[in-house]
C-alpha cells in the first residue's frame, strides 16, 4: 500500500500533465481543468447545485443574477447585461469592471486570455 500511492500520485501527476500540455488535447478538456483550478471551489456546471457562488449550469445567455434560488449581491441583481463570451471574458478577467460592488470574493482574476478563453469554451459546453 505504502509503495503504490507514489506510483498511483506519480500516474496522476503524469495524466495531469498530458491533459495540460498535449497540442492535441480537446481545448473543451483543457477548459475543464482550467474551470477546476479557477472556478471550482465556488462554483459547479450543475443545474441547481448552487455553492459559495450560483451555479454556471448555461451560463452564456443567462441574464446575470437571475438564478431565482441564488442569494445574489444586489450589485449583481441590479447589472443589467446577459452573459455572452465578451462579457464573461471581461468579468473574469476583473470581476470589479464589468458589475462593481459584486461578491464574487476572494477572486484574483485571470490574466491569461488564453487561459479564460479555455474557461469560456469549457462553459459554453456546459
Ligand atoms: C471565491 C469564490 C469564487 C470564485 C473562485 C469564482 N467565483 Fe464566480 N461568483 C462567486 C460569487 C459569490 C458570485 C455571486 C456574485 C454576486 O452575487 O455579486 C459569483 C458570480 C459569478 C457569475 C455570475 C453568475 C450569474 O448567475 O449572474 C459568473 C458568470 C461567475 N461567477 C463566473 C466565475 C468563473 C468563470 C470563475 C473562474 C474563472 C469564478 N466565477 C470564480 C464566487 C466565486
Amino acid at each position: 500500500m505504502i509503495l503504490r500511492q507514489p506510483a498511483a500520485l506519480l500516474a496522476l501527476f503524469v495524466a495531469i500533465g498530458v491533459a495540460g500540455f498535449n497540442k492535441k488535447a480537446c481545448a473543451v478538456e483543457d477548459g475543464q481543468l482550467a474551470f477546476n483550478n479557477v472556478c471550482r471551489t465556488c462554483h459547479t456546471v450543475t443545474d441547481g447545485d448552487n455553492r459559495l457562488g450560483p451555479n454556471l449550469h448555461h451560463v452564456i445567455g443567462r441574464k446575470a443574477g437571475s438564478l431565482p434560488d441564488y442569494a445574489y449581491s444586489q450589485a449583481m441583481k441590479d447589472a443589467d447585461l446577459v452573459w455572452d463570451k465578451a462579457t464573461l471574458d471581461r468579468y473574469i478577467s476583473d470581476p470589479e469592471q464589468v458589475v462593481p460592488g459584486n461578491k464574487m470574493k476572494p477572486y484574483g482574476g485571470v490574466g491569461s486570455a488564453d487561459e479564460r478563453a479555455k474557461i469560456i469554451d469549457y462553459l459554453q459546453a456546459n
